[in-house]
């Protein structure tokens, strides 16, 4: 590990460092993770950054740029699910899950800086959690793989934060490289990164954040889960990811009404992660369009995680010439992605502006995602 190289680095603790981790979008894949299905996110360039000075004694103190303005402190061993609240969880669920998993660690000052949009579907809660992870990691040679990582991460949001979301953004955040996405298999974690190469390809992919913010903490996002989970018993199956499409419409007749759709929604978006990322594979990263914009009916028709914000952004951006578009990440509001010919970027992203201004809708923000990297030490 190299020496820190900061103004202060005589005096500071010779492994105080800076690390950094991603928030995420997703190209296919949406609300297959906690199905056992796949995924197929990419880093964004924006991540959460922390400053961390490993402390001799058992104190976590937290500050965020984001925050309100006060330092928490908390001892590591009072540490307990429910205990800490607003954006201090999230760094406090890390330290809890690790003391939890047996990791011998210690007290720390902890810096964060993110810029990561909040409750925007782009996942900066996992950005934090995982930079926290990434940098106890090192900073005590806990010796944790990445996907370890991920997983405690995960485990740092469901049991501690209290949201039962899959592990998509975690492994996203951790694993994700430089110009490629991550197909992966959320019942192993096995992954494969693939190119994408954007700008190769005369393309570019627009985020549009809607500005209607989603909290997936506020239930919606667990009774989906519990649907999906109901279903699988039902049909006598691990997870839903064991359904295959020829075996859909007979499995179908056998749940009640309601439990249809969200079953139709996870058995068909498997099967267009698959396809993109055999597209992605191939190199034919303009045929990607399709699959997105049939990946946002079925998250509008049959999942009924869109809002009325993200719908007209789909629409709008299809109608001025996106090759394809979709709403992004767990839903309820938050961001939309559209793959444009990169000459009609700023005609899509006006569309969209022109079509929220004239249904009186917060102007949405847009920027250009750049398949970037996963966590790592960065100072
Ligand atoms: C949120 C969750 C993920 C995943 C998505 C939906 O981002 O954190 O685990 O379920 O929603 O695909």
């Amino acid at each position: 590990m190299s020496p820190v190289r900061t103004p202060d680095s005589a005096t500071a603790p010779a492994r105080t460092g800076v690390w950094a981790a991603p928030g995420r979008v997703n190209l296919i894949g949406e609300h297959t993770d906690y199905n056992d299905g796949f995924v197929l996110p990419i880093a964004l360039p924006q991540a959460a950054r922390a400053t961390v000075r490993p402390r001799a004694d058992r104190t976590l103190r937290l500050y965020s740029e984001q925050g309100d303005g006060r330092t928490v402190e908390l001892d590591i061993d009072a540490l307990s699910p429910g205990g800490v609240d607003g954006w201090a969880r999230y760094p406090a669920a890390v330290v809890w899950a690790l003391r939890e998993a047996g990791c011998a660690i210690g007290g720390a000052d902890v810096h964060i800086d993110s810029d990561v949009p909040t409750g925007a579907g782009l996942s900066s809660s996992a950005a934090i959690e995982c930079v926290v992870a990434a940098a106890y990691n090192d900073l005590h040679d806990l010796g944790l793989t990445r996907k370890e990582l991920a997983r405690i991460a995960q485990r740092a949001e469901n049991a501690f934060v209290g949201v039962p979301c899959g592990i998509m953004d975690q492994m996203a955040s951790v694993c994700a490289r430089q110009g490629e996405a991550l197909f992966l298999d959320t019942r192993d974690l096995s992954a494969r990164h693939v190119p994408v190469d954007l700008e190769g390809a005369g393309l570019r992919l627009l985020v549009i954040d809607t500005q209607v913010k989603h909290d997936l903490a506020d239930g919606e996002y667990a009774k989906l889960r519990a649907g999906c989970e109901r279903a699988s018993a039902l049909l006598g199956l691990p997870a839903l990811r064991d359904l295959t499409p020829d075996r859909l419409p007979a499995a179908l007749d056998r749940l009640p009404a309601e439990l249809r759709p969200l079953v139709r929604h996870v058995v068909s978006e498997n099967a267009r992660v698959e396809q993109a990322a055999a597209l992605l594979h191939e190199g034919y990263l303009h045929a990607l369009g399709p699959i997105l914009t049939s990946g946002h009916a079925s998250l509008r028709d049959d999942f009924g995680v869109s809002c009325p914000e993200t719908d007209l952004a789909v629409e709008a951006a299809v109608d001025a010439g996106a090759l394809g578009a979709r709403m992004t990440g767990g839903g309820f509001g938050g961001s939309v992605i559209a793959l444009v010919a990169a000459d009609r970027a700023p005609t899509v992203t006006t569309a969209v502006e022109t079509a929220f201004r004239q249904a009186a809708y917060t102007a949405p923000r847009a920027f250009t995602a750049v398949p970037s990297s996963g966590a790592r030490r960065i100072v």
